[in-house]
C-alpha cells in the first residue's frame, strides 16, 4: 500500500499529527500495536497547556475538552505547614485545563475515523527501512498477514520504547539522559476532588501531589521507591502516607475514598537530536522524555507534530523542505526549556535520600523565594502555562 505520511503509533503525537495533515489534504496511515480499548484506557497525563487546548479548539476537536475539561486558573505550592497560591492567570493571562490523556485519545480517534482515516490496530513486528531514500518503507503484521507501506516520510510517534529511535544509527544521534532514583505512585480515587486547584506537595517524606479527574473521581500521585510494587501497598497506608504529606495547619484535610486503580511510574528525563534522520522523523515520547512533574510530556508531543505538520504542508504546498530541514531544531528548542522547567519542578519538589542537611535547607530557601518573588512566581507560571 501507499500513503504520503506512514505514522507509527497511535498517542497524542500520532493521532494529531494525522488529524493536522488530514486538515491540510495530506493522506496518512496510522498503525499501533495495542487495540483502539487499550489506548482509549490507559491512564497517562492530565494537564493541557494553554498553547494545546487552543490548537485542540481551533483544529474542531477540543468541543468534550471544553465541555468536560476542567479549566484552572492557578494551582498550589504546599510545603512547610502552609500552602501558597500561583495565580496562572494572574501573572500571565493564561490558564490550564485538566483533562485526561485517554479522553483526548478518544476524541482524536472519533475525528480521525469520521473523516475516513486509515487507523490499523493491533498490528505487530514493525520495521521501518530506506529511510535514506525518497520512498521509505514500514513494514508490518495484520490480522495474520504481512503488509508494506510506501511512503513519502515515516513519522515515528511510538513512544519511548518504539521501534522508530533504534531505527536511526546511534553513531548520528546523541541521546541525553538523566534517571530520578525516585518513582511516583499513582491512584485513582471515587470521591469528590479534595482541592478545586491542583496541590504539589514538598515534604521531608517525600513529594505528593493532589490532581482530580471529574467531578467524582481524584488522581493522586506521591514520591515512592521505583522499584516498590504496589501489592506492599494497603489503602490505609497511602492514606496514611498521603494525609502525612499533603495536610497543613490550615485546616483543609484530604478526602478519602474508594482506591480503584493503582500503578508506580519511573521518572526520567531523555532527549535525543537531531530528531530526524533522512525521511524519518520523530515526535513526542519517542524523541523525549521528562519528568512527569511539570505536566509537559503530552503537551510537548502536540507541539512537536503541530510544528512537523507545518512543515510537511509547505512541502506538498510548495515543494520546499525548509521547514523539514529545520523541524528538529525549532521543536528542540521548546523540547530543552520543557526539560529544563520538568527538572527544576522535579529537584525543588521531591526528597532526594542523599541530600545533605545544607541541600535540603537550600531546596527550602528555592521554595521560600518562589512564593515570595513575584518575577520567580511569573517565570515559574510561564513554564506551567507554556507561555514562550
Ligand atoms: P505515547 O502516548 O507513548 O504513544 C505511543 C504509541 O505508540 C502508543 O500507543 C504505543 O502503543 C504505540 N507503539 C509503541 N511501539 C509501537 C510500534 N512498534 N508500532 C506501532 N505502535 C507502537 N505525562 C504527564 O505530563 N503527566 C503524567 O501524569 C504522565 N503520566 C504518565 C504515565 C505513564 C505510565 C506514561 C508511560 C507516561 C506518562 N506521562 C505523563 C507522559 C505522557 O503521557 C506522554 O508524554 C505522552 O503520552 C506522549 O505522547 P506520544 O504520542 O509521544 O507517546
Ligand atoms: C497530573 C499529572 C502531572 O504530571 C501533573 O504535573 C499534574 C497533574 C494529572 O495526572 O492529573
Amino acid at each position: 500500500m501507499r500513503t504520503q505520511v506512514a505514522i507509527i503509533g497511535a498517542g497524542p503525537a500520532g493521532l494529531f499529527l494525522s488529524h493536522l495533515l488530514h486538515l491540510q489534504g495530506i493522506e496518512s496511515t496510522v498503525i499501533e500495536i495495542r487495540s483502539r480499548a487499550d489506548i482509549e484506557a490507559t491512564i497517562r497525563a492530565g494537564v493541557l497547556e494553554q498553547g494545546t487546548m487552543d490548537l485542540l479548539t481551533e483544529t474542531g476537536v477540543g468541543e468534550r475538552m471544553r465541555a468536560e475539561g476542567a479549566l484552572h486558573h492557578g494551582f498550589e505550592l504546599a510545603f512547610g505547614g502552609r500552602r501558597h497560591r500561583i495565580d496562572l492567570q494572574g501573572l500571565t493571562g493564561k490558564s490550564i485545563t485538566v483533562y485526561p490523556q485517554h479522553e483526548v485519545i478518544k476524541d482524536l480517534v472519533a475525528a480521525r475515523l469520521a473523516a475516513g482515516g486509515d487507523l490499523r490496530f493491533e498490528v505487530s513486528n514493525v520495521a521501518v527501512d530506506r529511510i535514506d531514500s525518497s520512498n521509505p518503507i514500514v513494514r508490518f503484521d495484520h490480522q495474520g498477514a504481512s503488509h508494506q507501506i510506501e511512503a513519502d516520510f515515516v513519522v515515528g510517534c511510538d513512544g519511548f520504547h518504539g521501534v522508530s529511535r533504534p531505527a536511526i544509527p546511534a553513531s548520528l544521534r546523541e541521546d541525553y539522559q538523566r534517571i530520578y532514583p525516585f518513582g511516583w505512585f499513582g491512584i485513582l480515587v471515587e470521591s469528590a476532588p479534595s482541592s478545586d486547584e491542583l496541590i504539589y506537595a514538598q515534604h521531608d517524606r517525600g513529594f505528593a501531589l493532589i490532581s482530580t479527574r471529574t467531578p467524582t473521581v481524584q488522581r493522586l500521585y506521591f514520591q515512592c521507591d521505583p522499584t516498590d510494587h504496589v501489592d506492599n501497598w494497603s489503602d490505609d497506608r497511602i492514606w496514611n502516607e498521603l494525609h502525612t504529606r499533603v495536610e497543613n495547619t490550615d485546616g483543609w484535610r484530604l478526602n478519602e475514598g474508594k482506591i480503584f486503580q493503582k500503578g508506580i511510574i519511573g521518572m526520567r528525563s531523555f532527549v535525543s537530536a537531531p530528531m530526524r534522520c533522512g525521511r524519518l522523523f520523530l515526535a513526542g515520547d519517542a524523541a523525549h522524555i521528562v519528568p512527569p512533574t511539570g505536566a509537559k510530556g503530552m503537551n510537548l508531543a502536540i507541539s512537536d507534530v503541530n510544528i512537523l505538520s507545518k512543515a510537511l504542508g509547505q512541502f506538498y504546498r510548495q515543494g520546499s523542505e525548509q521547514g523539514l530541514d529545520t523541524y528538529s531544531d525549532e521543536a528542540l528548542k521548546r523540547v530543552w526549556r520543557a526539560e529544563y522547567f520538568s527538572w527544576y519542578m522535579t529537584s525543588m519538589l521531591h526528597t532526594f535520600a542523599d541530600a545533605t542537611p545544607f541541600e535540603r535547607q537550600m531546596q527550602r530557601a528555592q521554595l521560600d523565594n518562589v512564593v515570595n518573588s513575584r518575577a520567580l512566581a511569573t517565570a515559574l507560571a510561564e513554564n506551567y502555562v507554556g507561555a514562550f
